[in-house]
């Protein structure tokens, strides 16, 4: 069975360096957002173009999966329901889900940036303290169950399953279920 690897965590936190490490190991196809927000906008988010983008890139992951190719989503996932919502489709293409959580204490992150943007600025984008502060408010830490792949939560009461959420999530993501 084919297996979507879900990284997860904080910026400068080793998602893209462990998402290589694991695209080599693994021949899998690699879905970085910031490869792609670089050349196409200068790296600029504004205007919802980041979502549009990882609704493109998961409709091409799902599409590999299901081919059978191992698939690397590499979009950060802060969010449960984005992690849910990514393992019930990786389930619905007929693929495993394997999540790889990072976690890193704040030292280690602002010094992980720091050394990225000194070591790769062309591949990197910029950091403010305010962004560090974002995430920290705003990440859901998986909790073991999550991990470990023992449950997976029924959707909002808005939307009546996982592939409808992602829909709304992500606006250009527009994968079928078979
Ligand atoms: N295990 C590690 N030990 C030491 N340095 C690391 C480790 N993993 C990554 N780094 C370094 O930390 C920096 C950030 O790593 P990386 O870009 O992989 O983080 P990221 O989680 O993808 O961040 P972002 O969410 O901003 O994309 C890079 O300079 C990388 O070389
Ligand atoms: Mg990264």
């Amino acid at each position: 069975m084919a297996t979507l690897f879900l990284m997860v965590g904080l910026p400068g936190a080793g998602k893209t360096t462990e998402a290589r490490r694991l695209a080599g190991r693994h021949r899998a196809v690699r879905l970085s957002p910031d490869e792609w927000m670089i050349p196409l906008f200068d790296g600029l988010e504004a205007d919802g173009k980041r979502d549009v983008l990882e609704g493109r890139l998961l409709t091409i992951g799902l599409e590999a999966l299901r081919a059978g190719a191992d698939v690397v989503v590499d979009f950060g996932c802060w969010g449960r329901d984005e992690r849910t919502a990514i393992r019930w489709l990786a389930q619905s293409a007929g693929g495993a889900c394997r999540m790889v959580y990072l976690p890193v204490d704040s030292d280690t992150q602002r010094a992980r940036i720091a050394h990225r943007w000194a070591t790769m600025p062309h591949e990197t984008l910029p950091m403010t303290e305010d962004d560090i502060l974002d995430g920290h408010a705003h990440f859901e830490e998986p909790d073991a169950a999550e991990l470990g792949g023992r449950i997976l939560d029924a959707p909002p009461p808005a939307w009546a399953d996982w592939h409808a959420w992602a829909a709304w999530r992500w606006p250009s993501f527009a994968w079928q279920v078979p």
